[in-house]
């Protein structure tokens, strides 16, 4: 019978769980041994008794876990010595984060421990279900805005008042991605006036049906590159795009940045200089930070005041909604996983683009292209 580990979490702040009661109840079905690591499910508001009522077991040897399992789930990824106790042959299913984690792809590599990382299941119609990307950026797009909204000093909707008619807040998105638009459709919900700006041509239509205004750039022939993602832009397109939006950030009381550009560092697109012309008492919320952030002011899980300009840069927003990003990230886990199983037994079949897409490491190989490339020039 194939084993599943389902560990606790155990980077500091991650509240998400890679299984919910409703998964493990469909992995049970499918013929699977759950075992959960006792308080995995806290962070999420999840009680052991009720993974214990769907059929896992629940236990608090980590080491054994990991030790045991045939396949591990979970959220971000487990420590060096978890690893360590990891027998090869079996599959770790994740946000691996593999570019930003060599170290963890050497070792899954050497150790012969097969792993998936969501982040690589290509974004094809049959996988949609599998998209913890999209699902996670989701939540941090619609999170932002709140967060925004919170530590704004002014209301976001238009609002006429006996004393007076108070403006709508304007909102300008960075990037409209699928955390971009959720954060255009949260701040049109709460009221604002949003601007956006994108460098891919088919975001037009999508901001406008939302309610938002797209800023127009110069023609630059497409700025889709593989897969439907963005391409990295020249410094002299990212020059221009900046003197375009500047007008629009200063007269903004909010900046969402989301922009993103896969396996690069993030596009500078508000400069400090752009920073010093806001608005007093505006704020920028920089999704983006983690991959070197959309302004270049921003730093990680801290808040930076820049002059009377407040600069947010949360490190994992997904994880400030623990509830639907667990549910959501466990169901996309699943719908990975499900297919896989065949006669009982794991299968990783390399002819299936989804498997052979979202696979990093197999049989003492690195299998991702982008990958094997970072890890030769970072000397291995
Ligand atoms: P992402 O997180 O890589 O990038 C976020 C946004 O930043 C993108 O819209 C990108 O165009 C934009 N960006 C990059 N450079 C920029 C710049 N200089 N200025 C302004 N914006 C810039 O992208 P995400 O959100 O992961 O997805 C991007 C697209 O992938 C989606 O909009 C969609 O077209 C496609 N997708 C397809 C799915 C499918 O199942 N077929 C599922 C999810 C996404």
């Amino acid at each position: 019978m194939v084993k599943v580990f389902v560990p606790k979490e155990s980077r500091v702040n991650e509240t998400r769980v890679a299984a919910t009661p409703e998964s493990i109840k469909k992995m049970v079905k499918a013929g699977l041994e759950v075992a959960i690591e006792a308080g995995a499910g806290m962070g999420a508001f999840i009680a052991d008794e009720r993974y214990e009522s769907a059929g896992a077991k629940v236990v608090s040897d980590r080491v054994a876990g990991f030790g045991e399992a045939d396949v591990v789930l979970t959220v971000v990824p487990p420590e060096t010595a978890d690893l360590a106790a990891t027998k090869a042959g079996c599959l770790l299913i994740g946000l691996l984060s593999p570019l930003q984690n060599l170290d963890l792809v050497r070792q899954l590599s050497s150790q012969g421990v097969s792993s998936m990382a969501m982040e690589l299941v290509p974004r094809i119609s049959r996988a949609q279900s599998m998209d913890a990307l999209s699902s996670q950026a989701s939540i941090a797009g619609y999170k932002a805005v709140l967060l925004a909204a919170e530590r704004l000093g002014k209301y976001f909707p238009l609002l006429m008042t006996a004393a007076g008619t108070i403006p709508p807040a304007k909102v300008v998105v960075m990037g409209a991605g699928v955390a971009g638009l959720q954060a255009v459709a949260t701040a049109k919900r709460l009221g604002a006036v949003v601007e956006v700006s994108d460098i891919r041509d088919v975001v037009k239509e999508q901001v406008e049906s939302l309610g938002g205004k797209f800023i127009e750039l110069p023609d630059l022939g497409g700025g889709e590159g593989e897969g439907g993602y963005a391409r990295e832009m020249t410094p002299e397109f990212l020059a221009e795009q900046r003197k375009i939006v500047t007008r629009h950030i200063q007269a903004a009381d909010v900046v969402i940045c989301t922009a993103l550009v896969p396996g690069k560092k993030a596009p500078t697109l508000v400069t400090a200089e752009m920073v010093a012309g806001m608005k007093p008492g505006s704020l920028i919320v920089d999704l983006a930070v983690e991959q070197g952030g959309n302004c270049e002011l921003s730093k990680s899980g801290e808040d930076v005041m820049a002059g009377s300009v407040l600069i947010l840069g949360p490190s994992n927003l997904p994880a400030e909604t623990p509830i639907d990003a667990s549910q959501l990230y466990a169901r996309n886990v699943w719908a990975l996983l499900e297919p896989m199983l065949q006669e009982g037994q794991v299968v990783i079949d390399l002819e299936d683009e989804v498997v052979d897409g979202a696979l990093l490491t197999h049989a003492g190989e690195v299998r991702n292209a982008m990958t094997r490339k970072a890890l030769e020039g970072d000397g291995a």
